[in-house]
């Protein structure tokens, strides 16, 4: 199947980067390589950008697209790694960085790979790194009713969390669960009518296993800091999220790190808390009409910049 990625928000990502040409850039989720791409043009044959990802499908399209750049490198690595990434590369510090988070369209629209509750026969998997020896259904048959009920409520803020883990339970006492299309089912009949009319009745939950899954909001608050701490003065970071739970930690990280010195202003500031970096925008930016139009996916996308101070 072919790679395809449509770059969300890429305008004003690049305008929010504000890219140097002859700076050093990390790009955490390479993907189709859309952002990457747009970086290298701007950098203009000089300087670096080095980027990762956790899928072997997506280093391997985004290198070939990406060949005629020879100041770019893409490492297969968690964007978690960052410090020893970098470390690897002997980059100390860097001008800007982007995290597109979450998922792409190849990965969601190639059946295989298990993300889609649009497929029926398709095995449970949902993992970004297929090296990984831990899947969709490690999660859905080995996990108890409990820490079952509490992913799918906390990840996928499901309502019927606690049906769709007894359900998934008793169904899994008489086989295991195997298939996408055996899960949708689950679901199915886990929801009242009324309550499925809006959304699919799947659609919170695969989100909810699939975030498990690939351990995706963990350690995302210590990564920002790892970024901002190692960008030059002036230097940018750029996040996109798509669900309300990774743009809380986004938030509350750049807020964190853009609040200085919180002490009685009657007295001399005893907490030494300094700004470190100030949000560009004080509101997180939107897809525009013209992109929504284009690109369904872009409509809970949420970007959010900070620059070092
Ligand atoms: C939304 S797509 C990025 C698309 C990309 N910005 C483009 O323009 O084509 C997200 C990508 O990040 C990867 N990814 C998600 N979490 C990751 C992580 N923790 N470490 C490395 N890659 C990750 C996914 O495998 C996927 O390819």
């Amino acid at each position: 199947m072919k790679f395809s990625h449509y770059s969300v928000m890429l305008e004003e990502c690049m305008d929010g980067l504000s890219v140097k040409k002859g700076g050093t850039y990390f790009d955490g989720t390479l993907g189709g390589g859309g952002h990457s791409e747009a970086i290298l043009k701007r950098l203009d044959g000089e300087g670096f950008l080095f980027s990762t990802d956790l899928d072997d499908d997506a280093i391997l399209s985004a290198t070939e697209r990406l060949s005629k750049f020879s100041n770019f490198k893409a490492v297969k690595s968690n964007f978690k790694n960052f410090k020893a990434v970098a470390d690897e590369l002997g980059i100390d510090c860097i001008d800007g960085a982007i995290l597109d988070l979450g998922v792409s369209s190849y990965q969601l629209d190639n059946r295989e790979r298990g993300f889609s509750y649009m497929s029926r026969e398709t095995r449970l998997d949902m993992r970004m790194d297929r090296s990984s020896g831990f899947s969709a259904y490690e999660v859905v048959n080995g996990y108890d009713e409990k820490k079952l009920k509490f992913i799918i409520s906390c990840y996928g803020e499901e309502k019927f969390a606690g049906n769709i883990a007894k359900n998934i339970v008793e169904t899994r006492k008489i086989k295991p669960i195997e298939t996408t299309g055996e899960l949708v089912d689950i679901c199915d009949r886990s929801i009242p009518y009324k309550f499925k009319r809006d959304t699919h009745p799947a659609k919170k939950t695969f989100q909810a296993i699939r975030i498990e899954v690939n351990g995706e909001l963990s350690g995302l608050d210590t990564v920002l800091k790892d970024i901002v701490d190692r960008l030059k003065k002036g230097g940018r970071l750029a996040v996109i999220t798509f669900h309300s739970l990774e743009d809380r930690i986004v938030k509350t990280i750049f807020k964190e790190l853009s609040q200085g010195c919180d002490c009685d202003k009657r007295y001399p500031c005893v907490c030494g808390k300094k700004e470190i970096v100030r949000e560009v925008n004080k509101k997180p930016i939107v897809a525009s009409d013209n992109e929504l139009s284009a690109n369904s996916r872009s409509k809970s996308a949420k970007l959010r910049v900070v620059e070092k101070l």
